[in-house]
């Protein structure tokens, strides 16, 4: 077997793809063999997984990370100083001017060689519980304890412990979204997904009355939408998010909102408030609405695994038994250190940071693609992307996936924007309407944002 090769996940952890030859394959279980890397095409490759076995499926590589599988075949490695990665899903994860020093040190005890719970330790509970009353629910009877707070390893693990946990029941889901939803929808077959189509032309945005009529019409038991939206950058906030909630309820339809990007709110500049469907709960243990939320993006430490879902008591319990058997509960001593992040004068300013490092990281990259063509439908207020439309540019670039090719021969990572074209079970043929979009990701650090974006507009004028 070839050396394997270590992928960073672009939404995270890292993860190991075992390039396989012909030679190496096994000639007992050859004839089983669906796809031999040496004699498939290089898109074939980074979108299918080899499957070697007749036991196990073919998986693709979830949505982004299959770019880069195919930036590793024209020579990305990950902190290659000379590669660009403007696909990548993590915000920048050293010093940020204004913000605390990183947490340099974890400290080991005793007990932390024992399992611990698996909704996670009380104490960071209620450390989470608390920063939802502080910054949504100030002056609000009730309240978010402990109970209503499951600690899980990041934030795809809780949702797919949520995946585990939700019964038969028509989930309604939006396209685009996080492509990780996809995957979800596919492995837990109990769901039964129901598209609903986000138009460029409205903005990507639809109408609460719309959305209602929808809901009512299609009988869904359960929404699942990232707000501020990966990849789109739109945000439901205010009275807009306070009427989608109240829609929920009238519904009867368990609202699951992740909100991943919360504290990356450009709306009003870097002054704009965090956002979060916690402020519009009225009972905490009677809104069926689930806020999964993380130190992933907003703290930025994705690489702690240390996510979180908000809920009532009792959609925790079921979700803490779906971990049960998941996954077993998060790493006790970064939990411990989590309670030192979400500690309140420390998180605050790592967000009013952060906040202020990336709307200028936001001007910045919406002015630069704006002066190549790349044309932004809508205004984007959030999150560190943003999604774009290259079908003005040259033919020979004007697809997600051809411009994605050009942009590895300058070196620069992009994402196609049809990999947000969530589509469970791979069920809807054909084209997709995304594919003239491309993810722009503002993650890296300026000074890379901008010689990036150079690159790319470089590219562009040799077309
Ligand atoms: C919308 C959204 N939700 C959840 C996550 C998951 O984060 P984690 O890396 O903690 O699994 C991501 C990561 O990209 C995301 O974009």
């Amino acid at each position: 077997m070839l050396a394997p090769l270590r992928n960073e996940n672009l939404d995270g952890g890292v993860m190991m793809i075992l390039p396989l030859s012909k030679r190496d394959i096994d000639p007992r279980i050859r004839h089983s063999c669906q796809k031999d890397d040496r004699i498939m095409t290089t898109d074939q490759r980074i979108s299918t997984a080899n499957a070697t076995s007749n036991a196990f499926r073919s998986l693709p590589f979830m949505g982004v990370i299959r770019v880069n599988v195919a930036a590793m075949e024209v020579g990305f490695r990950m902190g290659h100083p000379d590669w660009i990665n403007l696909g990548q899903g993590q915000p920048e994860v050293g010093e940020l001017e204004g913000a605390p020093p990183r947490y340099n040190q974890i400290n080991l005890q005793p007990e932390d060689h024992a399992y611990g719970a698996v909704e996670g330790v009380d104490e960071l509970r209620e450390a989470v519980a608390a920063h939802y009353n502080r910054l949504y629910r100030q002056g609000k009877s009730s309240q978010y304890t402990a109970a209503n707070v499951a600690v899980a390893a990041g934030g795809r693990l809780a949702l797919s412990r949520c995946g585990a946990a939700l019964d038969n029941v028509r989930l309604g889901y939006f396209r685009p979204d996080y492509t990780a939803y996809e995957d979800l929808m596919t492995t837990f077959q109990r769901l039964n997904p129901v598209a609903i189509d986000l138009l460029p032309e409205d903005g990507f945005r639809i109408d609460p009355d719309a959305l209602d009529a929808i809901v009512q019409a299609d009988g869904l038991g359960a929404l699942l939408i990232s707000n501020p939206c990966n990849p789109t950058g739109m945000i439901l906030q205010g009275e807009e998010l306070q009427a989608w909630i109240e829609m929920g309820r009238r519904n009867n339809c368990a609202m699951l909102m992740d909100e991943f990007y919360s504290h990356f709110n450009y709306t009003d500049g870097p002054s704009s408030p965090p956002v979060s469907s916690a402020a519009y709960v009225n009972d905490v243990n009677e809104d069926e609405v689930v806020i999964f939320d993380g130190l992933t993006k907003c703290f930025r430490y994705p690489g702690w695994r240390i996510g979180w879902v908000v809920a009532p008591e009792s959609i925790i319990q079921t979700m803490t038994a779906a971990g049960s058997f998941v996954d077993g509960g998060p790493s006790r001593p970064m939990q411990r250190a989590a309670i030192d992040i979400l500690k309140p004068e420390r998180a605050d300013q790592e967000t009013n940071a952060l906040r202020h490092a990336f709307a200028a990281k936001q001007n910045l990259t919406l002015e630069r693609l704006a002066d190549m063509g790349i044309k932004v439908h809508g205004q984007p207020q959030g999150t560190f992307y943003v999604y774009a439309s290259v079908a003005d540019l040259p033919d020979a670039i004007n697809a997600g996936t051809s411009f994605m090719h050009a942009g590895f021969k300058h070196q620069v990572l992009t994402v196609p924007g049809e990999y947000f074209d969530v589509n469970p079970n791979r069920e809807r043929q054909g084209t997709s309407p995304f594919e003239q979009f491309v993810r722009f990701s503002f993650g890296p650090p300026i000074d890379k944002v901008e010689q990036g974006l150079d690159r790319l507009a470089k590219m562009i004028k040799t077309y």
